[in-house]
């Protein structure tokens, strides 16, 4: 009787001390405000982007909301707009399935706005199926989709410097890898629907943006544009949705127990948006609004290079 106090008494107590060291995740200090400043956040109708693109609002800024569903984005723009007071919150058409929308988007954009100072690619998802191209889902939306928003913007994110490209990648890039041959062949770092694989698939992803980051902020050396990776911490949001039964089963006491409000999961997204004097460590990985540790894999150089080729070439642009 006496033991199973005592094992229950530990492991509350190892449970609080997560709760205020490894869940725990501090605000965002910068004060930083935005006025004349324009930003796109991808997925910014719901979860980390809304609240992300919303802080940004409150700042001054310029918005725009770069979604795939127009009456998400339309409302999600309308909630903005009202909270924060500012009326420069415009819902863009952005589906990153689709390499033409992805293009379409840049057009549009580069053709209405003038300036670009903050990209974040934030946008994801952990679900089955093929994009439009022929891609995995998980694979063209969460990386190939993202490099090529990123790779239309440059030019104007150039021209607006100091400016930043923000990527959302995640803790999950541990178990990714990447696999060229699969890539080359299925075009989808392999494939399948179960619940395992695509927690493999959007390991996969993840690394993807870190070393996406990592060979883009080599790219830019000697520009006024650096770009960081993050994990934004384990959030409470609607990304584990539309995975099967068992998993949701899975997820809703480790929700519970583990994960934190979406305020926070913007947290680390602005650090790497606004924080002054980050500007050094341009191509790094945060977490906790702190450079986080980075596995050799996520900053190989010869890997980093030849998915940036691959990407190219995916995308129709080499
Ligand atoms: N939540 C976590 O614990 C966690 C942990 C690590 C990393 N992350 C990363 O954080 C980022 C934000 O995720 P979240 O947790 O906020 O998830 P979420 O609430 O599901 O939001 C994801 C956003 O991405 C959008 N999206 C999905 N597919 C898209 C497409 N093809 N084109 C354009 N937009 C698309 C969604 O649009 P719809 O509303 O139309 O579906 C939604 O706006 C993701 O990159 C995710 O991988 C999250
Ligand atoms: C957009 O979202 C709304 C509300 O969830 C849904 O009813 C509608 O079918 C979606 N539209 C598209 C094109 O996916
Ligand atoms: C959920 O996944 C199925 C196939 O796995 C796909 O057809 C459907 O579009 C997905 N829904 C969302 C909201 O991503
Ligand atoms: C995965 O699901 C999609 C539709 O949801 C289906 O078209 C595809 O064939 C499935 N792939 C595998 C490998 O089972
Ligand atoms: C970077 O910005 C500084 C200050 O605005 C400017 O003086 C410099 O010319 C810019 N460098 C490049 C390469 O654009």
């Amino acid at each position: 009787m006496l033991a199973v106090l005592f094992i229950c008494g530990g492991l509350v107590a190892i449970y609080l001390l997560l709760c205020v060291t490894v869940l725990k995740i501090p605000k965002c200090k910068s004060t930083a405000k935005l006025h004349g400043k324009t930003v796109i956040v991808t997925g910014a109708n719901t979860g980390i982007g809304k609240v992300t693109a919303l802080d940004l609002a409150r700042r001054g800024a310029r918005v725009i909301l770069a979604c795939r569903n127009e009456s998400k984005g339309l409302a999600a723009a309308t909630d903005i707009k009202r909270e924060t007071g500012n009326n420069d919150v415009f819902y863009m058409h952005l589906d990153l399935a689709s390499l033409q929308s992805v293009r379409s988007f840049a057009d549009n954009f580069l053709k209405k706005e003038s300036r670009l100072d903050i990209l974040i690619n934030n946008a994801g998802l952990l679900a089955g199926g093929k994009t439009e191209d022929g891609f995995g889902m998980i694979f063209g939306v969460n990386h190939l989709g993202h490099f090529l928003l990123t790779l239309l913007l440059l030019d104007r994110l150039k021209e607006s410097g100091p400016s930043r490209v923000v990527t959302v990648a995640s803790l999950a890039h541990l178990w990714g890898n990447v696999d060229f041959n699969c890539i080359n062949t299925h075009k989808d770092l392999g494939l399948g629907n179960s619940s395992m694989v695509l927690l493999k698939l959007y390991g996969h992803s993840k690394l993807c943006n870190m070393l996406f980051t990592h060979e883009l902020a080599k790219r830019l050396k000697g520009t006024n544009v650096t770009c960081y990776s993050l994990h934004p911490g384990a959030i409470k949001t609607d990304i584990n949705n539309n995975c099967s039964l068992f998993w949701r089963l899975i997820m809703i006491p480790a929700m519970f127990l583990f994960y934190t409000d979406v305020q926070s999961g913007a947290q680390t997204s602005l650090y790497c948006a606004l924080q002054e004097g980050l500007e050094p460590l341009s191509g790094c990985y945060f977490s906790q609004c702190d450079v986080g540790k980075v596995p050799a894999k996520a900053r190989d150089d010869a890997v980093a290079k030849k998915l940036w080729e691959v990407s190219e070439s995916l995308c129709g642009l080499a």
